[in-house]
Order: C-alpha cells, then structure tokens, then sequence
C-alpha cells in the first residue's frame, strides 16, 4: 500500500467508524456500564493549554519490556496526533499515561508515587481475556480510561473490517490450496482456559486431518513472513480462542480473513462475532451439534467448490486489513489508538469497578 492510499483508507475508516459508532449506540444501547463515562467535562484544566498542542502521552511500562518505535503510529495507522514518550521525566506534563496490566507490581510499587496531575488520564492498557487476568488489587477507582479489546472499553482495540465504498467487482483470487485444516497453537496450557479448545482439537483431529504448526503440539515454529502464506494454503483455518469470553475475538480470526481462508471459530456466541463480521464469513463450532458433524461438512465442503466460495462473498462488500505480527508489534496498534483517542477527549471519566466491569458478561 502506497502512503497516500493508506490515508485515504484511514480516513475512510474513521468516517466510517463514526457512523458505526454512532449506529452501534443506537442498536446496542445498554445501561450505563460501572465503567463511569460522566458528563461533566474538564474544561478548567485544560484553560490557558494551547488546545491545538499536542496532548503528551506517557507509556510508562514498556508491555512486556518489549520496545517499539512511536513512529509506527503514523507509518501504520496515519495517528501522529500526541506526542508518544517513554520518557518519565515528562509525567508531570502528560495528559495521558499508560499502564499495561500484566507488568503492575502486586503492590503496585512499580506506579508513578509523586502527586498526580489533575488533569491527567491514567489507561489501563490490558489485551489478555479476563481468564488471564491477575486481580491485582488497588486497581478500582484508579485509571480513567480502559483500552482493550472489548467494545464498551474506553478505547477499543479491534481488527475491523472496512466497508468498501464501492463494491469490489473483481474475480476472487484465493491462494492456492494444499492443506484442509490448519492451526497454529503455541499454547495449550490448562491455567489459560485453553482446555477447552484442545479437547476440541482432539475430537476434531479424529474426523478430519489438521496441519498443525506452533510449539504446543511439537508442530514446527512459523516464521513470522511465513504466517499469511500457510494459513492461505489451507481451506480452514481453526480460529480458537484461548478461553471464552463476550468480545474476546482476537486476531486468530483475522489471520485466515486476511490470507483468504475460512475461519472456523470457537469463542464467543455466533452472535457476537456477528457483531463484528459478516455472518457468512466464518464457521462456528456450535453450528453443529459435535466435532464429528463439523468434521463431515468441512470435508463436504472440500469437495463443492462453489459453495465453499460463498463464504467469500463478504469481499465485495469489505476489505480487510492484516494485523501486525510478533510480540513486538503487537503493542503497537494500542498504543496508537490510546495517543488518537487522548487527542480527542476532554472528558473526565473514572474507572470504578475495573475488574466487575471487566469479567461482566454484558
Ligand atoms: C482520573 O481519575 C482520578 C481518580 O481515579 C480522578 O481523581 C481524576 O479526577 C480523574 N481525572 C480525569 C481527567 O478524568
């Protein structure tokens, strides 16, 4: 993608996220969250502030410990609108600063101990579902802003599709195929929740064969340049979630979206990942009443091209945009939407009940 058309599909994708919002407020409205989103705004704190400066955004842990470039901001996603700073010497004048949850001392001694800015937003930075969550304790009545992956999250950290302009008329061109069923797995510990899945895996692997990659399985380890390219030589791809929880539908389901390759999906309801995706984009497990019966239709579907291309059809409507690979670019997009978000909001807001809200089921 060229600079200039990555522009116009940022600005694309903000107008359309605004009449989404927008829309999804209508469709979805539900009682006011414990995530507190008052009205009140803050005007006061920001008079005498240039309001077309740039808002100073803090990363106060390195996620992980893992380092990345802020100028991946504005090469990726088009947002330069903050100033992003690992610098802590520059805390008293953030207006935002960022905590990733899983690096938070227990007794929380590793957090900023001097006075905290009254016009300053602390954001609770966390990508892991609530199964892997610690309730580190302290952490209610602290941040003002939550961004994670769930859609009532004060910033939400999505792979969306985009909806095109004008339909995509072209013949669809899928990667050639040599595998049915794939999955890359580098996880089957029981403590993540993902047990469930891995029993899946194992009734399904007696009906049908599946190419499995990732260290979990004594599967060979992908090399990050070859992962679109070996989830596109497969027909299926297994989209499964490490634990199930409403919302967490995660880049596992963007992979095969990307290289042109049906996800079947195990997580969340249907119907929650029809809020995100077009419903005949993917296949769910609960279509069907066991792995075997599954197994059965993938197999069916192997053998009826033409009914196996209709769970394309969505191209025509959306583009989809591949996610950044490796743990070190993970971080990235998160951090960016938090530094976009921090340009535009003045409100005052606190975070009350951080983990109710968080392992709530609405
Ligand atoms: C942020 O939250 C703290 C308490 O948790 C609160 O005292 C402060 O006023 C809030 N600030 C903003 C700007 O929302």
């Amino acid at each position: 993608m060229t600079a200039s058309s990555k522009t116009l599909c940022f600005a694309k994708l903000a107008a359309l996220g605004l009449i989404c919002s927008v829309l999804a407020f209508i469709l979805y409205f539900e009682p006011p969250s414990p995530v507190c989103q008052s009205t009140l705004a803050n005007e006061e704190y920001y008079e005498g502030e240039d309001p077309n400066e740039k808002p100073i955004v803090l990363l106060w842990f390195w996620p992980l410990g893992v380092k990345f470039d802020f100028k991946a901001c504005s090469t990726y996603y088009n947002i330069d609108s903050c100033v992003l700073t690992a610098d802590r010497s520059l805390y008293s004048k953030a207006q935002g600063v960022i905590f990733y949850h899983k690096n938070i001392a227990w007794h929380l001694r590793n957090m900023p101990q001097g006075p905290r800015p009254a016009f300053q937003k602390w954001i609770w930075f966390n990508v892991e579902s609530p199964t892997n969550t610690a309730k580190i304790p302290g952490l209610d009545n602290l941040f003002n802003l939550t961004l994670s992956y769930r859609r009532d999250a004060g910033v939400t950290v999505r792979n969306e599709l985009t909806i095109r302009e004008t339909e995509n008329k072209d013949e669809l061109v899928l990667p050639r195929k040599d595998k049915l069923v794939c999955w890359i797995v580098s996880n089957k510990n029981k403590r993540t929740g993902a047990a469930v899945r891995e029993r899946y895996y194992q009734d399904l692997s007696k009906h049908v064969k599946i190419h499995v990659f990732g260290i979990a399985h004594a599967g060979h380890l992908l090399k990050y340049e070859d992962y679109y390219r070996t989830i596109g030589s497969c027909k299926f791809y297994l989209s499964f979630e490490n634990s199930i929880h409403r919302d967490y539908i995660t880049e596992k389901v963007n992979g095969p979206l990307v290289a042109g390759t049906i996800p079947v999906v195990l997580g969340p309801p249907r119907e929650n990942y029809e809020q995100f995706l077009p419903s005949d984009a993917f296949i769910h497990v609960n279509d069907f009443p066991d792995a075997e019966a599954l197994a059965q239709f993938l197999l069916y579907l192997d053998t009826k091209d033409e009914e196996y291309l209709r769970y394309f059809e969505w191209r025509k409507f959306y583009s989809v945009t591949p996610h950044l690979l490796s743990i070190k670019n993970e971080f990235i997009q998160p951090v960016c939407l938090a530094c976009d978000h921090m340009s535009r909001d003045r409100d005052y807001h606190v975070v009350h009940d951080l983990y109710k809200w968080y392992s709530s089921k609405k």
